[in-house]
């Protein structure tokens, strides 16, 4: 079978490794959400991506289609991947669930966690350098009780990833201030990918240099 690699680590992961898990989280019941989807997200893009992100979980047009971000807030992630001649298939797109929470409601933390093996195994699987995460909700997976606002647009170390927090598209379309945030943010993500601090940032500050990150 064709082999992945994973920048984490040298194991060698099998096509069908990735296969198995997109299968079992189409096939989830691990909580009240499955009863009421019409297709679980796993996620979609490059499985040998350097780049991962990750959103809240899937609205009413990724639950019709069974694919993340294919709605408003999809269609601006793409707009800002094309700002930095990507598409969404050169990363991996997921989301904190993998099922739709009724009225879009935030999700709980029941079923954050029980999301949370699926979302694991696929940074193992794929072994990102970086991993945007896109709103609150997956910033709280690696930095839990941090303001997202504070924390939005610096790269930070987390088990030998560099997370990079951005605010949530769907937010961006509902605040203009934001989405520019968000647009400066996406523009530093390929010096980020190549281990460069944002240009506004390279004065580091006694906290990040404290984290390591310079
Ligand atoms: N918002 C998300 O967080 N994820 C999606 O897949 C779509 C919208």
């Amino acid at each position: 079978p064709a082999t992945m690699g994973s920048s984490l680590c040298s194991v060698a992961y099998t096509m069908s490794d990735f296969d198995d898990l997109v299968q079992k989280i189409k096939t989830c019941q691990l909580c009240s959400l499955s009863h009421k989807r019409t297709h679980a997200v796993p996620g979609e893009g490059s499985r040998t991506a350097d780049i991962i992100f990750i959103g809240e979980g899937p609205g009413f047009y990724e639950d019709q289609q069974g694919r993340p971000f294919v709605g408003p807030a999809g269609r601006l992630l793409e707009e800002l991947l094309a700002s930095i001649d990507l598409k969404r298939e050169d990363v991996y797109i997921t989301n904190m669930i993998k099922c739709r929470a009724p009225n879009n409601r935030d999700p709980l933390p029941g079923e954050i966690k029980a999301c949370k093996p699926y979302l694991d195994k696929q940074l193992e699987l794929i072994g990102p350098r970086v991993v945007v995460t896109l709103g609150r909700y997956s910033f709280a997976k690696f930095f839990p009780d941090e303001p997202i606002g504070k924390a939005r647009g610096r790269p930070r170390r987390w088990n030998g990833l560099t997370i990079y927090p951005m605010y949530h598209p769907a937010a961006a379309l509902r605040n203009g201030n934001l989405r520019s945030l968000l647009e400066k943010d996406f523009l530093a993500l390929p010096s980020i990918l190549n281990g460069e601090p944002p240009e506004d940032e390279k004065e580091p500050d006694p906290e990040a240099k404290q984290l390591g990150f310079f």
